[in-house]
């Protein structure tokens, strides 16, 4: 039987919950997959928390060199997080002949590349299933099981965190500040929420799936990124009357026109199977030109959903001798020869706070004429003290025509202001 020691660096809540799946689990590992996996030491600074976790003594190293001088030691599973320390141990491993399993989607993001290369030197594997997504395999479906086809768009809540406070925002009727202080208490959100409630976290994962869908290197740097924090609870309100439901998503696209991709809050229509996607799970939609549409849903953190998917690297590298590296053809040089699109375009929602008067909505409709901007629906709300809400929904428009609409409409003595914009996605 093929063996594998692993060594866990960082202890922490998917440390643990990837230390409790490989020790608990051995046998059955042995039975179902014909691999005998052991972890044969961690790193970890709080040495009462590896005892805790039912760690022996002699298998807490000290030092990331006792780790990769370790010749028991195949795997090294990194789960320490940012790009750090993270980076100089993972780059260690790697460089010692280690195959490493990392969960963190902001170095593979950033340094992709370095790590690649270093891999490929070495002749180890590199595996990074739980830094998308978490326990959803998402990254072996893109790699493994769709290669009949050439992707068209990947469409996702990549994040737990803002799908939550989204999902209070819009069936409590919580303000954004009181969603984010549950998601706080519940663990979901961090102190400093910023990774999360703006979008980079989702920016990582989109640069990384995009990447491996479109099979060409997406730098974070070509992800226009939005997060929630500027989402107003009276516009998800409005959106659900019309039938729509926010959501953060990450898009891909390999368009015509270039790839797009971009993260931003979004109206996705009821019936959209994304729609139903509630509190902290995610699910990512696929098209691909031979199967046609394809979603997988799950968690996308935690201490065992996200142990799950380092699991599956790690016995998935106890199996194999021989590696895959995605190589990308613009791995090295960026990504000068990949197209981009310079616009995309969207349906639009747009709220508009007015003067209540003849002739205003009027004036309004004009303007999105006068920029080639045509409208499907339109809502008015008078709110008593002489304004009104005006709510509009476009059709499929170019984005730069309806900023243009904006900043012009704003100009009107009659708007006092435009309260919200959210693209819809179909
Ligand atoms: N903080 C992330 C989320 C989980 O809320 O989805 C890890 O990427």
């Amino acid at each position: 039987m093929k063996k594998a020691g692993v060594a866990i660096l960082g202890l922490g809540v998917v440390g643990g919950g990837t230390y409790q799946i490989l020790t608990e689990k051995r046998e059955f590992f042995k039975k179902t997959q014909g691999v005998d996996v052991t972890v044969e030491c961690v790193l970890e600074k709080n040495v009462e928390r590896a005892k805790q976790l039912g760690v022996e003594e002699a298998k807490i190293a000290s030092s990331i060199e006792e780790v990769v001088v370790n010749p028991n030691v195949d795997i090294v599973v990194e789960v320490i997080g940012g790009t750090g320390v993270a980076r100089t141990f993972v780059m260690k491993a790697l460089m010692s002949g280690k195959t490493v399993v990392t969960s963190n989607k902001e170095l593979f993001a950033k340094h992709w590349s370095e790590l690649e290369s270093a891999a490929k030197k070495m002749n180890v594997g590199l595996f990074f299933e739980a830094s998308c997504v978490g326990g959803v395999p998402i990254i072996r479906t893109l790699q493994e099981g769709m290669q009949a086809n050439k992707i068209l768009s990947i469409k996702g809540i990549i994040n737990g965190t803002t799908n939550y406070i989204l999902t209070k925002m819009a069936d409590e009727g919580w303000s954004y500040e009181e969603a984010l202080k549950e998601a706080q208490r519940l663990g979901y959100a961090e102190f400093n929420p910023t990774a999360d409630v703006e979008g980079f976290d989702a920016t990582y994962k989109l640069s990384i799936l995009s990447s491996l869908a479109f099979n060409k290197k997406i730098c974070i740097e070509n992800v226009y990124r939005e997060g929630i924090t500027g989402i107003d609870k009276e516009d998800i309100a409005y959106g659900k009357e019309l039938g729509y439901t926010l959501k953060l998503l990450g898009i891909g696209k390999d368009t015509e026109n270039g790839v797009e991709v971009r993260v931003h809050p979004t109206f996705v229509k009821n019936d959209n199977p994304l729609a139903s996607v509630n509190d902290s799970f995610n699910a990512v939609h696929l098209v691909g030109d031979a199967v046609g549409e394809i979603m997988l849903y799950g968690r996308g953190a935690g201490a065992l959903p996200t142990g799950s998917a380092i699991v599956s690297d790690v016995i998935f590298a106890a199996k194999h001798d021989e590696y895959f590296y995605a190589g990308f053809k613009n791995n090295i040089t960026g990504n000068k020869e990949t197209k981009f699109a310079k616009d995309f375009s969207s349906k639009y929602y747009i709220r508009l706070s007015v003067k209540d008067t003849a002739g205003v909505l009027s004036k309004i409709s004009g303007m999105f004429s006068k920029h080639n901007v045509s409208i499907s629906e339109v809502k008015q709300v008078s709110m008593g003290d002489g304004s009104a809400q005006i709510i509009i929904i476009t059709h499929v428009c170019a984005e730069s025509l309806v900023k243009k609409t904006l900043a012009k409409l704003d100009t009107l003595a009659e708007v006092f202001s435009v309260k919200g914009m959210v693209r819809i996605e179909d």
